[in-house]
């Protein structure tokens, strides 16, 4: 991603793919199907939607549309645009590097479970226990933490990222009919149906503002926004390429797999739990927890069962290699860049540093388990940090400095370049009012809660 080799995309459609891409991971198919059943089903789904379609589309066209302005990466580009805003650059570029870490520990977790498959063990890992008994031990999880950071590293370092993107252009499609077909299964288990009800139909007693803080960190999050990762795909878009309709395509992939994965995950916890409200609570191992009963009851205990969820969890593998590349890649040119590294130096210190930040968020469901951040075990916590504080943050700050400094004449004229600019007037309402007045509520009222100056 450095300057001198900055191409371009050719035609909105590969645009469009390579953003999606980069936006399309474990974020959507492992965070918001938890987080969904976590925060009462339909109200989240509805808060996430409308805030998609507002907050994100917003920050989306902001951020590709500074990015393909200056032609240059977050740092960069803010510095361009206000040398007093640098800062904002230095802000985003942290984000990933509090994810990255973590994110390879769930990466782990998706190869110990294919290995699980392709090994036969699809009956195993359909026990009660068998996931927490796995996160629980103190040295193997670890393993799988190392090998992925590897994998990813080394796709990193030889640059055959466009290999690897290559194969998951193909595998992405195929994970969608998969992930549809399960779907499908999923709801016609008996006693789903309650979970479909619940995952559809907004309960607004379920109401809070811890829902839609948690909604909107898991839409930054999914859409890789407020980090500045899209400014540097805005870089690379040719100007007559339809901008908005971009982002437009961008947020319905993304949505619509996130949508897809639900229904997946949260009608099935139902069905093999008799709608229990403590198996909805499971946070971050929802996943891994509901699938395998899933694949296993698919196949009564048959090789199906071993098929479809060896071919899931690669899949997902493949979904989840490309975002740990792209989050990699930004990390390793950033320092690369700053300190002057060599990428192969860039690449060693880069890996061996998340690996390092990686291991308190994979022994904290073991033996670290007794630490407890604001009570959240550590990984919980790297991932509130990151999606509940830093990107609402960003995000306040980039609505403030756009709308009241660069002005938002400068976006909507990069817009403009490629198409009417449809939704300005929705764009311009939300950039200068609706969110910083909504973020700023919900962070205060958060910050509050966790004080536990009020009760929210
Ligand atoms: N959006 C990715 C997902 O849904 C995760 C992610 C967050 C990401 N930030 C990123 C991926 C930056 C690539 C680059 O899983």
């Amino acid at each position: 991603m450095e300057a001198k080799k900055r191409g371009s995309f050719t035609g909105s459609i590969g645009f469009v793919l390579a953003a999606a891409g980069s936006a399309v991971g474990l974020g959507n198919i492992w965070r918001f199907p938890y987080l969904a059943a976590k925060y009462g089903g339909g109200i989240f789904l509805l808060v996430y939607l409308i805030l998609a379609v507002t907050l994100g589309f917003t920050l989306m066209t902001t951020e590709i549309a500074i990015g393909r302005k200056t032609g240059k990466s977050a740092i960069e580009a803010y510095r361009a645009l206000d040398k007093r805003f640098s800062f904002l650059g230095y802000l985003a570029a942290l984000v990933p590097v509090i994810i990255f870490p973590y994110y390879c520990v769930i990466g782990g977790w998706v190869m110990k479970y294919l290995t699980v498959f392709i090994t036969g063990g699809a009956q195993a890992s359909a026990q009660t226990g068998f996931f927490e008994d796995f996160i629980a031990m103190p040295v193997e999880p670890l393993g799988w933490l190392a090998l992925y950071v590897g994998v990813t590293a080394l796709v990193v370092l030889f640059g055959v990222e466009k290999g690897v993107e290559k194969v998951s252009r193909i595998m992405m499609p195929v994970l969608v009919i998969l992930s549809i077909v399960i779907a499908v299964y999923s709801i016609t288990l008996p006693g789903a149906l309650e979970g479909v009800r619940y995952y559809l139909i907004p309960d607004f007693s379920r109401f809070s503002v811890t829902t839609v803080l948690a909604a909107m960190g898991q839409m930054f999050y999914s859409m890789s926004l407020a980090m500045g990762i899209m400014i540097t795909y805005g870089s690379y878009m040719k100007k007559d390429t339809d901008l908005e309709k971009s982002v437009g395509k961008i947020e319905i992939f993304d949505t619509g797999i996130a949508f897809i994965a639900g229904l997946m995950v949260v009608p099935a916890v139902f069905a093999l739990s008799g709608g229990d409200p403590k198996a909805l609570n499971q946070g971050a191992g929802l996943m891994f927890v509901t699938l395998p009963k899933v694949f296993y009851n698919m196949g009564q205990g048959s090789f199906l069962g071993t098929i479809v969820g060896a071919a899931f969890f690669l899949l997902v593998l493949f979904a989840a290699l490309t975002s740990s590349i792209s989050l990699m890649e930004t990390i390793v040119s950033f320092t690369g860049d700053r300190l002057h590294w060599s990428r192969k130096k860039a690449c060693l210190i880069v890996a061996l540093v998340s690996f390092g930040i990686g291991i308190p968020s994979s022994l904290g469901y073991g033996p670290l388990r007794f630490l407890q951040p604001l009570g959240f075990s550590i990984l919980d916590f790297f991932d509130f940090l990151s999606n509940s504080v830093l990107m609402p943050v960003v995000a306040l700050i980039t609505c403030i400095f756009i709308a009241y400094f660069v002005g938002v004449k400068t976006v909507a004229d990069e817009v403009r370049l490629s198409s009417k600019f449809r939704r300005e007037k929705l764009f311009t309402v939300v950039i200068k009012y609706l969110a910083p007045i909504c973020i700023i509520l919900i962070l205060l009222s958060s910050v509050l809660d966790g004080l536990g100056m009020i009760q929210i």
